[in-house]
């Protein structure tokens, strides 16, 4: 088999991550061609990683490169339309997280893989971080048991990017959608990926975006700040039960009165319960006592997961390996997404339809 044609939509911060991962396996894969709307942007990045066909406008670019596969790394609002044009010029796609804006888009996107036939993996990096490898070996081996409750947590105390993300337009929403997507995600993989039913949610904006001014948070963006007017939430929490009764404890936060950035998935099963923040810890009990593993060697996030991500992709497209985060898990993602800002709005509980 030749090397399969890559090309990407959206040169930004994060393409650089799924870029590092190609060229690392370059014996099978040639990263083709990109395309951004930004076009000074985009000859950086052409210049960057050695790329010469650069398109302003992706279709254009499908049309005439017809790569085998695509990253979209867009802003969210770009996702849906940006993969299915891809889907359906013949290319396997990555998508970044959060899948689409909302459930409808999502469901768009599966209808054009299903008539395309290609695959379509959604970007949750998280399930190939090394913590969540180690979490499911030792709950494949029994060592668990029935996991029913879990709490995760995404916190930042000035963390507001700014730019696209704190634009609803561009963004679908704020720290629930951008970061919480990563915990609830990996929560509901970490339990089996059972069907989420209903979702009761709270959203805040007591802080805003700038509320430092001065003490800049670090992953702050530069994408035409001017043209982006902040109009999301700065706060998010909600509980989100699940078919077989697993129920979740989520929240996140762009700015929050808090002591420092904290990021976790606490995760309790019937024989034991685990953290994931740093290496993984289990809590469980022994000979009657009771006893805190820390488990040694690398069981840890780390930015390594966005290789083994790319990696699992192009071996799902050519049949090595199952895909580890379909589109039906990035809709699963959608539907708890949008059951939550619209319990936050209605102040209900609110059903979760299949
Ligand atoms: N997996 C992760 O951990 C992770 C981390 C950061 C961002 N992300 C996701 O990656 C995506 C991109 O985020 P980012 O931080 O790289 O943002 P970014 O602003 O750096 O990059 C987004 C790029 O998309 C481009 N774009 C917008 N519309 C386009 C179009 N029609 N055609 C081509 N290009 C277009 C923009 O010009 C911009 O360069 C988002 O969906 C975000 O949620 C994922």
């Amino acid at each position: 088999m030749g090397k399969l044609r890559i090309a990407v939509i959206g040169t930004g911060s994060i393409s650089n991550c799924h870029m590092d991962a190609y060229h690392k396996i370059s014996d099978r894969v040639e990263v083709v061609a990109g395309c951004d709307i930004d076009s000074a942007k985009l000859k950086a990045w052409g210049e960057r990683h050695g790329v010469t066909n650069l398109y302003t406008d992706y279709n254009k670019m499908l049309e005439e490169i017809k790569p085998d596969c695509v990253s979209v790394t867009t802003w969210n609002a770009v996702h849906k339309d940006a993969t299915v044009a891809a889907l359906l010029s013949g290319a396997n796609v990555i998508c970044e997280k959060p899948m689409a804006m909302n459930a409808k888009e999502a469901e768009e996107m599966i209808a054009a893989r299903d008539k395309s036939g290609k695959l379509l993996q959604i970007g949750f990096v998280r399930r190939f971080g090394k913590d969540a490898e180690a979490f499911m070996d030792f709950k494949n081996a029994g060592l668990i048991g029935d996991v029913y409750y879990a709490k995760a947590t995404y916190l930042r105390k000035n963390g507001c990017p700014g730019g696209w993300f704190g634009d609803k337009r561009y963004s679908g929403g704020g720290p629930l959608i951008d970061l919480g997507v990563h915990v609830i995600d990996l929560s509901r993989y970490l339990a089996g990926s059972p069907k989420p039913v209903s979702a009761y949610g709270v959203t805040f904006n007591n802080l805003g975006c700038d509320r430092a001014k001065g003490d800049r948070a670090p992953w702050q963006i530069e994408t035409g700040a001017s043209e982006f007017e902040y109009s999301v939430e700065d706060m998010a929490s909600a509980m989100v039960r699940f078919d077989n009764g697993f129920t979740l404890q989520v929240e996140a936060s762009f700015n929050l009165n808090i002591e420092q950035d904290t990021g976790s998935v606490e995760i309790y099963g019937t024989k034991a319960g685990a953290r994931l923040a740093g290496p993984l810890q289990l809590f469980t009990d022994v000979a009657g006592r009771f006893a805190n593993v820390q488990t040694c060697g690398n069981t840890y996030f780390e930015m390594s997961a966005f290789d083994e991500e790319i990696l699992g992709f192009i071996d799902a497209v050519e049949g090595k390996r199952e895909c580890r985060a379909t589109a039906e898990d990035g809709l699963a993602l959608m539907k708890i997404l949008d059951a939550i800002y619209e319990s936050a709005k209605t102040g209900k509980s609110v059903d979760i339809k299949w």
